[in-house]
């Protein structure tokens, strides 16, 4: 199985999390396109979706299925989202598809996480993935020196503009061995929108997909 094989398994897999009737919360990415082709396809009936992007949101339109705006939404239970790394305890880097401020966002609206990926975004620590951090544009010169004084490489991602007009940058070489603590750290530097690091809105569940088959991941919420 190639790994977009992989990605629309775990896809059709995540529709055991749709129930009809409710809000669910969709997310950005190749794996997620899949999700919503298999929730067109499946027949469930959501009341409608709240969407991580832009791109998601044509794609749902187009698809049938109501987007809603975050005003007439407080809670949603389910969201559903892939990630560009997930580490053994849930936490994950997301923002390859530059999409991770809404990303947060719909995630602290809902009560679960469900990732879905395949098995290569499995990872021991977080890092390897070069860390998406949203900026406003004016600070990323002095971000790029606060991340090198962590030992991290940091580049204006080319040729992006976020769905929220701001950039993104990409940090190469960040061994994140403590993401919840650099999730906070970087969180509070000016100009940062976001950081990509998903440690305070980690994956209740996750659904791998690997060759073998589906493999489900449940994450406890509050660590030791
Ligand atoms: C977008 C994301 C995506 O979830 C992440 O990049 C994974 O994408 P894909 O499903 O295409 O592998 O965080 O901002």
């Amino acid at each position: 199985m190639d790994q977009h094989q992989l990605k629309r398994q775990v896809a059709q897999a995540a529709l055991e999390f749709v129930h009809e009737g409710e809000v669910l919360g969709v997310g950005t990415g190749s794996t997620v396109d899949l999700f919503i082709e298999a929730l067109a396809g499946s027949g469930l009936r959501v009341l409608g979706a709240v969407s991580s992007s832009e791109r998601s949101s044509r794609q749902l339109m187009a698809a049938g299925i109501p987007v809603l705006d975050t005003a007439a939404v407080q809670r949603i239970g389910t969201y559903i989202d892939g990630a560009d790394e997930i580490d053994p305890r849930g936490h994950m880097i997301k923002g390859g598809g530059a999409a991770l401020t809404r990303e947060k966002i719909v995630a602290d609206l809902a009560e679960r996480f469900v990732c879905i990926a395949d098995a290569s975004k499995c990872v021991d620590v977080l890092g390897r993935f070069p860390l998406p951090v949203e900026v406003i544009p004016m600070a990323a010169p002095q971000l790029i020196r606060r991340f090198a004084a962590l030992g991290g490489v940091a580049r204006i991602r080319e040729a992006c503009v976020t769905d929220n007009g701001q950039q993104i940058l990409d940090v190469r070489g960040l061994a994140i061995t403590d993401p919840l603590a650099m999730e906070n750290e970087v969180s509070a530097w000016p100009g940062v929108v976001t950081v990509g690091i998903f440690a305070r809105h980690k994956a209740r569940v996750a659904l791998i997909g690997a060759p073998e088959g589906v493999r489900r991941l449940d994450f406890p919420q509050q660590e030791a």
